[in-house]
């Protein structure tokens, strides 16, 4: 992977990549992604709209703080011992938390692992989460309110004035 990317850097010219970014932008609409089937039918608009639950309780930003982390089955289980157990989705998480399997959630929101991305860092810079990942506590089934690729991470570090350095967000060209 490492080499890939330095390739990849290296092969770069300026041209290409206003092309690349260009392209991306091109392709970036606002509609949600059509119903990424997760292994359980969670919902946002649920559990923090309607149970007012905070971000922070299932996503825990641990240090270094670049994760925000995703819940494990046996926090959730700490309701769910007692709420709606007879609900076959519970019953599937149950069963997660019982034989301490991690669950597969599909992701909605990746960046490739060659980038730098730090979540404390952009909070600590007065981000929110809405700036990023939209109303949560309005969303049923978790999609990408906004795209998160090259060009959106360059619009809005030009608009902020933060670097836009190749090796601000890639490993330094050697
Ligand atoms: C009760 C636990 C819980 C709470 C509270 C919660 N989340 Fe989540 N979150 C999850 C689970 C489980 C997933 C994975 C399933 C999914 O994508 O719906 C997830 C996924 C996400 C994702 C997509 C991650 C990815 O890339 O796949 C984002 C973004 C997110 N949550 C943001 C938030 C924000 C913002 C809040 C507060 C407004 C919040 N969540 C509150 C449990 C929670
Ligand atoms: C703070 C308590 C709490 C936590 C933590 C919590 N839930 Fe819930 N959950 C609830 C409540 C309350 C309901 C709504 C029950 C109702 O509809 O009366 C609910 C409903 C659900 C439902 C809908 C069940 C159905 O069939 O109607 C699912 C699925 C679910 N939760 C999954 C999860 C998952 C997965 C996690 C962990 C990521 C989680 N919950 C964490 C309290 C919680
Ligand atoms: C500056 C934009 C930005 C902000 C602000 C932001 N996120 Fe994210 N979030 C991202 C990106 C980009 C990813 C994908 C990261 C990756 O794949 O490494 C992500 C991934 C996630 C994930 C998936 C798990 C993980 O850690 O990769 C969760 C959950 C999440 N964000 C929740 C939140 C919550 C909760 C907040 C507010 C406390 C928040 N985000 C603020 C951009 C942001
Ligand atoms: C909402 C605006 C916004 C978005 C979107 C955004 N950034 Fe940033 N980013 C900032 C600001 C502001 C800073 C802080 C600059 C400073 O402290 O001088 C920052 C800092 C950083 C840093 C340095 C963090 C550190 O550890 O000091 C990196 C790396 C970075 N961003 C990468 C990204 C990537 C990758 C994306 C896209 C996935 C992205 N950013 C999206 C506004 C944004
Ligand atoms: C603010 C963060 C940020 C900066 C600065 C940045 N990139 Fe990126 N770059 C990303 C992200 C995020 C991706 C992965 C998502 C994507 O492909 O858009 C990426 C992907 C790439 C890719 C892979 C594209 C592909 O299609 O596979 C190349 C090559 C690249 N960047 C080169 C550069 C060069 C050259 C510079 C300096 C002119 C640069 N990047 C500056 C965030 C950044």
């Amino acid at each position: 992977m490492k080499q890939l990317k330095t390739v990849l850097l290296f092969g770069c010219v300026i041209g290409a990549c206003l092309l690349a970014i260009a392209q991306t932008g091109a392709q970036t609409g606002q509609t949600p992604l059509p119903g990424s089937k997760q292994p359980i039918a969670f919902s946002h608009k649920l559990h923090v709209g309607g149970q007012g639950l905070k971000c922070a309780t299932c996503h825990k930003n641990p240090d270094p703080g670049e994760k925000m982390g995703l819940a494990s089955a046996a926090l959730c289980m700490q309701c769910h011992e007692d709420v709606k157990t007879d609900s076959p989705e519970i019953q599937k998480l149950a069963a997660y938390a019982k034989d301490k399997r991690d669950i597969k959630w599909v992701r909605i929101y990746e960046i490739p692992s060659y980038v730098f991305f730090s979540h404390r860092a952009h909070l600590d810079a007065g981000s929110t989460c809405a700036t990023c990942h939209g109303e949560v506590k309005e969303i049923e089934q978790m999609y990408k309110v906004k795209e998160m690729n090259m060009a959106s991470c360059m619009n809005c570090h030009q608009a902020n004035n933060a670097s836009t350095d190749c090796t601000y967000c890639h490993e330094k060209m050697n």
